[in-house]
């Protein structure tokens, strides 16, 4: 399984930082942002990762990153996305890339207390779909959400809506996902939302209309770091505790 790190966009809710760096290579802690998804990724024992940026500081990402042996990557590779056209518009780009492969993707604001380890072993046997990560929040508003259907054993995600004003449930869809070869046909066919994006959103549902789309729930904590308020919170949590230990 290959890995893609989705870190474009602008970073607008972190101006001025994002005026004059990319959002990715701000610090969480004591280490640049973008180290936190690679790593877990190598967790997971993927070692061969691609890296879409944009904006005006991707040349940036290549003085810290290089060829990524130093960080212990096998293969690393760059593109760039132009603007903001969405997550899904952002892993377009990974279709050359990915070569028929399954994917993960993490996005490049994305931290996590523990590995996915479990999470990717269960996906390589899972023989086609997509899988997401769950995670229980206190802010549900800000993320896609997923309503349930059903009780106990016989519980079935019926839907998975971003951003709810008023949402069904507390349980966040988190930046970690796992795809086969036909996610690229499903972002090609996808119509800009509301807010001008390609929604990762419709992609996973797309799936789970096709009854291909499996979850897992994450273990210890998880977080965004695309606002000043979760920047924060992301660094006060990898001081206290580490992040993608093994
Ligand atoms: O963090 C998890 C959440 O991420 C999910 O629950 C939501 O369903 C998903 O839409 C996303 O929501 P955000 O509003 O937090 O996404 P944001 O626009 O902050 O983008 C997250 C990362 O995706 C960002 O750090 C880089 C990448 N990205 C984003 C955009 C808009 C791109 O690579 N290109 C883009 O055009």
């Amino acid at each position: 399984m290959k890995g893609v790190i989705l870190a474009g966009g602008l970073g607008t809710r972190l101006r001025p930082l994002t005026l004059v760096t990319n959002k990715h290579l701000l610090p969480v802690y004591d280490r640049p942002m973008i180290h936190y998804p690679i790593e877990c990724l190598m967790q997971a024992g993927i070692r061969d990762v691609l890296v879409v940026t944009g904006g005006d500081h991707a040349g940036d990402f290549l003085k810290l990153l290089r060829n990524g042996k130093h960080l212990g990557l096998r293969h690393l590779e760059f593109a760039y996305q132009e603007g903001e056209g969405g997550i899904a518009d952002a892993l377009k780009l990974a279709e050359d890339f990915a070569d028929g492969a399954k994917i993960c993707v993490v996005l490049g604001d994305n931290i996590l207390e523990k590995n996915i380890r479990h999470a990717a072993g269960e996906f390589f046997t899972q023989p086609t779909g997509a899988k997401i990560l769950l995670k229980q929040v206190p802010d549900p508003q800000r993320f896609g959400v997923v309503r349930f259907e059903g009780e106990g054993e016989k519980r079935k995600i019926a839907e998975i809506i971003e951003k709810p004003k008023d949402p069904p449930s507390n349980f966040a869809v988190t930046g970690i996902y796992f795809y086969d070869a036909r996610v690229f046909e499903v972002c090609a066919g996808l119509k800009p939302s509301g807010r001008g994006e390609l929604e990762i959103t419709d992609v996973n549902n797309w799936y789970l209309q096709q009854g291909a789309l499996t979850h897992s729930f994450i273990d210890g904590w998880w977080t965004d770091a695309g606002t000043f308020e979760s920047l924060h919170r992301a660094s006060c949590l990898v001081a206290e505790g580490g992040a993608n230990l093994a």
